[in-house]
């Protein structure tokens, strides 16, 4: 019998190219999600890209019954990837309150059912924010968390603890604590991709957005800072990669492999490429170019940070392998896709 994941935000950017990910290592995925931020037709995606269609459940996870519910009916549940969040760190300024509620209550409802139902293991999606700006380059998962910039960035912080809290209470379960750093593109079909809700706040969807035509002009947020071209310098990683690494985090949990009941990955390239450097190379790939223009710095900027990913490397045997052209080409079908659908 096929093992069981849960897969909480599915049908989100990551969570579909994840779901995608499991189904041809051979596990049965369940989904649930709310589609606060993204739609079924990532189902539809799944489906033609393995042949399989995964369970689809339309459930908040704050709705701890809905969850009880979606338990009991797909028992026994081997391990569970939560990816459901808010996750735009403009608006968890604006709304506070709304991200804090998401994104604990979410979590504290599946830890609370895991024991319920027997449930071993918990990956978690957190996130580079935590490190803040690093003290060094590339940063290793011994580096000291900085306070938060944002209410996102703490609820990540904060769901971090509260595994940890759970964990060292007794709970018979295990975690692995997945950071990523900048996912970006698309699955190279073209089925599955980003889809942002109106006007990008992330630098890959504003590029290829400008590129279509759709955005007038991106603007690149500062090009005095201390680093060689004065913009930015992030550790873009290929989104199915991404997506690898968690099937290779569920086995680990799955077969017990892990001394430590939780552990914590950088999930990067060990790469870092500049804002310039990266509007270069999707233009390079895409032939198109991208109207851009220097403006002001975004307040709350990193100036850069990138991963030391040798853990993952070592620990997990995960390595980053898509370069970032072929990314950012994927990227730019996908955008492609989008329009001949005529969805943006
Ligand atoms: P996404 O918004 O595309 O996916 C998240 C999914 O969760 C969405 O489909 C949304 O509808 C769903 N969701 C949100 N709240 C829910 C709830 N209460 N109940 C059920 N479903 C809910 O985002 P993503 O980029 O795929 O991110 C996935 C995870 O990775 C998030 O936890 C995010 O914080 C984390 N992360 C993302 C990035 C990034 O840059 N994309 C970086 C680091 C960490
Ligand atoms: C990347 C670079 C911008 C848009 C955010 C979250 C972080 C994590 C990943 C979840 C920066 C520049 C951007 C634009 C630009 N998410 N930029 N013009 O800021 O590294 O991280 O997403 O956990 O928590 O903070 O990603 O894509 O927003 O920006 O010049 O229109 O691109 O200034 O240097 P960031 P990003």
């Amino acid at each position: 019998m096929k093992k069981k994941i849960l897969v909480t935000g599915g049908t989100g950017y990551i969570g579909s190219h994840t779901a995608v990910e499991l189904q041809n290592a051979g596990y049965e995925v369940v989904i649930v999600d709310n589609l606060s931020n993204s739609t079924a037709d990532s189902i539809d995606g799944i489906e033609r890209i393995t042949g399989t269609r995964p369970a689809f459940e339309k459930i908040d996870c704050n709705d701890e019954e809905a969850l009880r519910k979606v338990f009991a009916k797909y028992s026994p549940i081997s391990g569970i990837i939560h990816f459901a969040a808010s996750k735009a760190v403009g608006e968890s300024v604006q709304k506070p309150l709304l991200y804090y509620k998401n994104n604990l209550v979410s979590l504290i409802n599946l830890l609370e059912l895991m024991p319920e139902f027997n449930v071993k293991g918990i990956v978690f999606s957190s996130s580079c924010t935590v490190y803040g700006e690093p003290d060094v380059n590339p940063i290793d998962e011994t580096a000291p968390i900085k306070p938060a910039a944002s209410p996102y960035g703490n609820t990540k912080q904060i769901n971090e603890e509260i595994i940890q809290d759970f964990v060292t209470s007794g709970a018979n379960i295990k975690s692995i604590i997945l950071r990523y750093f900048n996912p970006v593109g698309a699955h190279p079909t073209a089925e599955l991709g980003e889809l942002p809700n109106g006007v990008p706040q992330n630098l890959v969807p504003f590029i290829t957005q400008a590129a279509m035509g759709i955005r007038k002009e991106l603007s690149v947020f500062g090009d005095d800072y201390d680093t060689p071209d004065g913009s930015c310098v992030r550790d873009f990683i290929n989104v199915v990669d991404l997506a690898k690494a968690h099937v290779v985090a569920i086995d680990r949990m799955l077969q017990d492999k892990s001394p430590d009941k939780v552990e914590i990955f950088n999930l990067g390239t060990g790469n870092g490429v500049s804002v310039l450097q990266l509007i270069n190379i999707f233009e390079k790939v895409s032939g198109t170019k991208v109207n851009y223009k220097i403006v002001d710095r975004r307040a709350g900027d990193i100036v850069k940070i990138w991963a030391e990913p040798s853990k993952a490397n070592n620990v997990l045997g995960w390595t980053a392998k898509e370069t970032i052209e072929d990314t950012m080409a994927s990227a730019w079908k996908w955008q492609q896709k989008l329009r001949e659908k005529g969805i943006m």
